[in-house]
């Protein structure tokens, strides 16, 4: 997740503004270890769903058996979308993988709507909020072979996320830039654990002119405790 210095999620309407390319560059980067990258359906309503890595590490990634690109998976209890949702590059590119998870409450002629533009449905029993169950839809990765599942976004899935107890670790981009917008989303939008961050690492970016963007990878606090995450510093 990136965020401007003042703490906003969104930035003229997309997120994509606030980080340098040296944060674009990273987070296709991270991309690398992902065998899935998670999307809640508002970022592809408001933005786009593109996962692709970088050019110059998908050699590894096909050496370790993996596809070029993770898969991009986005979650939508009512699998609804516009005319202009459906114009966009996630409807259309073929160089990874797209999967829609919806719930029982999605229209049969919504998702095979969907499944017209070429990408695959699955249907999960809805969690007790009627959105997607997300625990569900980790156990359903797992099942088909995902061991590292990135979430990138938006605010509303990953503090479902966070509440659900199913992150591991959180990296976060503190970029130089301000918003100004006391109604914009922030990473987290809901209330979640009261413990604090445990930081992993922590890298600036500096030019000559000094820092531009702050890299924080941080391990989650879980209440419950974690029989699953990695080991620090193992990506
Ligand atoms: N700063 C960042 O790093 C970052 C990253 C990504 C996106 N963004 C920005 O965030 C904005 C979109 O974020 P958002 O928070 O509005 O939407 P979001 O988190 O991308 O998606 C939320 C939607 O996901 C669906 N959903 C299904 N199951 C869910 C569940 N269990 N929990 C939560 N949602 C579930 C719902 O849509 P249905 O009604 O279809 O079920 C819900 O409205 C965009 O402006 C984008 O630019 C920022």
């Amino acid at each position: 997740m990136v965020q401007t210095f003042d703490g906003q999620a969104v930035l003229g309407g997309s997120a994509w503004t606030i980080g340098t390319d040296v944060d674009h560059h990273l987070f296709r980067q991270l991309r690398v270890h992902a065998d899935a990258v998670l999307y809640g359906a508002g970022t592809l309503r408001t933005d786009d769903v593109v996962v692709t890595t970088l050019p110059a590490l998908q050699q590894r990634r096909i050496q370790r058996g993996q596809p070029p690109n993770p898969t991009a998976i986005v979650v939508t209890a009512t699998c609804r979308f516009s005319e202009q949702v459906f114009a966009k590059k996630f409807f259309h590119r073929t160089d990874f993988g797209r999967v829609i998870i919806t719930t029982p409450r999605a229209m049969p002629s919504d998702v095979a709507r969907v499944q017209a533009a070429g990408v695959r449905v699955h249907v999960l029993a809805a969690g007790g909020d009627g959105e997607v169950s997300l625990e569900a839809v980790l156990h359903h990765l797992a099942d088909t072979g995902a061991r590292r599942v990135l979430c990138e976004g938006g605010p509303t899935v990953t503090t479902a996320l966070a509440r659900a107890e199913l992150l591991d670790e959180l990296f976060v981009t503190v970029s130089t830039r301000l918003g100004g917008d006391p109604a914009s989303p922030r990473v987290i939008t809901g209330p979640v654990t009261d413990r604090p961050l445990e930081p992993i690492s922590e890298y600036h970016y500096r030019t000559e002119h000094g820092v531009r963007e702050v890299y924080f990878r941080f391990r989650y606090p879980k209440e419950r405790g974690d029989l699953r995450s990695t080991p620090a510093g193992q990506t």
